[in-house]
């Protein structure tokens, strides 16, 4: 007979420095998964675990554990190759948004599971959910479906799909356990792995808004990551991209699908485009849509450029129950929100010289748009839209950033000055400081600095 599970015994051996063997690990997840395992317990063996470090063994056992902790899909049925994108988390990041209804236009299948928002970082879940409407807790019958059906489906974890990253993303997510990168390995891994992909795109972001906040950090989680899925027979690449400053001009649930929307629509916000038609250009090759990468990224722009990524949006919120007019006039809904500006105060014309991604980030968290605990609820039109980006020239009384929220006024206003306080400014013009953009595959490092200033 099995022995009893001593799961304060597994916290004391993490606590001393030890490691696990893979059964305990296997054991653990499966326990905690199941709910024989209180939070508490969970917390400190999590937190244990983060100061005291998991060796290369624990954490291929965490991976596979968290893979095998639900079912592990075979779309082998459903023609093409199938490719998907992940990122390790960042602020106003939705290029998944955006991208996963280009891909899916160019023909290549996009079977997306994604997360919530975690710690400062938002999640392409909650963005999705701000649609009204928009479900993401499909079952997988109708995840097949519509995968077969469209070409594209977005969904969160399901009690089928790596059910065991589902309880421990929340949990890492208000125990400040999320920086670590055996964890997040994991975490990312189980659930891409899970879904049954051909082909996997990673973009580990790297900088202030980041959870690795150096380019060696960033490095070696790519390096991580591109690793388990190169063990379980998956191509995977990775991009390391920088966070420093926000991507993109919106941050919180509601105004980043307003702008992945206008991007769609073919607006050009040129640092997240950037990151969007690179990653996006790379799944299609990976899809076997494209002989090259340039070759790609001409297909990626023309299906923006023709519609015909905006129509497979509208086609993805349509089959997820989502109202499809909120597509057509994106601004009505940000109306209602209550707005404050916030404005720039100083006594000469200066150029933005930096914009904290994280002190955005978790100004957005507390206007709303993310949790502070597992129970909180989002609010969807909560976020922070900037007017300037690093490098631009702002004079006198520019407004630097509209600040909302559903209805506290009071929200608003006490977030201002927090965001206020992310924009940094220099009299000189900001030249030759290119964002991060550097790609790893099959074990070697192409350092391309991208074409958009930071
Ligand atoms: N994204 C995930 O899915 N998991 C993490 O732990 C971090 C980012």
């Amino acid at each position: 007979m099995p022995q009893e599970l001593n799961v304060v015994e597994l916290i004391r051996l993490k606590r001393d420095g030890g490691n696990l063997t893979a059964a305990q690990i296997e054991e653990l997840i499966a326990a905690y998964t199941a709910g024989r395992v209180p939070d508490y317990q969970m917390s400190a063996f999590v937190m244990a675990s983060f100061l005291n470090g998991f060796s290369s063994e624990e954490s291929a056992a965490l991976t596979e554990a968290m893979l095998h902790s639900g079912e592990v899909l075979d779309l082998s049925d459903i023609p093409g190759k199938k490719v998907d994108k992940h990122s390790t988390g960042g602020v106003g990041d939705k290029v998944s948004i955006i991208l996963a209804p280009i891909v899916a236009a160019c023909g290549v299948p996009v079977p997306m599971i994604s997360g919530r928002g975690l710690g400062h970082t938002g999640g392409t879940l909650d963005k999705l959910e701000s649609i009204p409407g928009f479900n993401t807790g499909l079952s997988i019958a109708e995840y097949r479906k519509q995968l077969r059906e469209i070409g594209i489906v977005m969904i969160g974890q399901t009690e089928e799909i790596a059910p065991a990253d589902r309880k421990l993303y929340a949990l890492r997510d208000v125990t400040a356990t999320v920086e670590f990168i055996p964890f997040i390995a994991a975490s990312i891994m189980s659930k891409k792995l899970a879904e049954g992909v051909d082909a996997l795109v990673l973009d580990v972001k790297c900088g202030k808004g980041a959870f690795m906040k150096t380019t060696e950090e960033a490095h070696q989680l790519a390096e991580t990551l591109v690793s388990i899925g190169e063990a379980a027979h998956t191509p995977t690449l990775a991009w390391v991209t920088d966070m420093s400053a926000p991507l993109g001009r919106a941050i919180g649930n509601w105004p980043e699908i307003e702008e992945s929307i206008n991007c769609l629509n073919g607006t050009d916000v040129p640092d997240l485009m950037e990151v969007t038609y690179t990653l996006a250009a790379e799944m299609i090759v990976l899809g076997d849509r494209a002989e090259s990468f340039d070759a790609a990224l001409v297909m990626a722009k023309h299906a923006v450029a023709s519609g015909q990524a905006l129509d497979k949006f509208r086609q993805l919120v349509f089959a997820q129950g989502g109202d499809v007019s909120v597509i057509d006039d994106p601004g009505t809904r940000s109306e209602q929100a209550s707005r404050d500006e916030v404005v720039y105060k100083g006594e000469m014309k200066a150029y933005v010289e930096s914009i904290d991604a994280y002190e955005l980030g978790v100004a957005s968290i507390a206007l709303g748009a993310g949790r502070t605990s597992k129970e909180d609820e989002v609010d969807p039109l909560a976020g922070i839209v900037l007017h300037c980006q690093v490098g631009d020239l702002v004079r006198p009384g520019d407004s630097l950033a509209t600040v909302m929220a559903s209805d506290e006024e009071q929200r608003v206003d006490r977030m201002k000055n927090i965001v206020g306080n992310a924009f940094s400014f220099t009299p000189d013009v900001l030249s030759g400081r290119s964002r991060l953009m550097n790609r790893y595959s099959d074990g070697v490092w192409m350092h391309q600095p991208g074409s958009v200033s930071v």
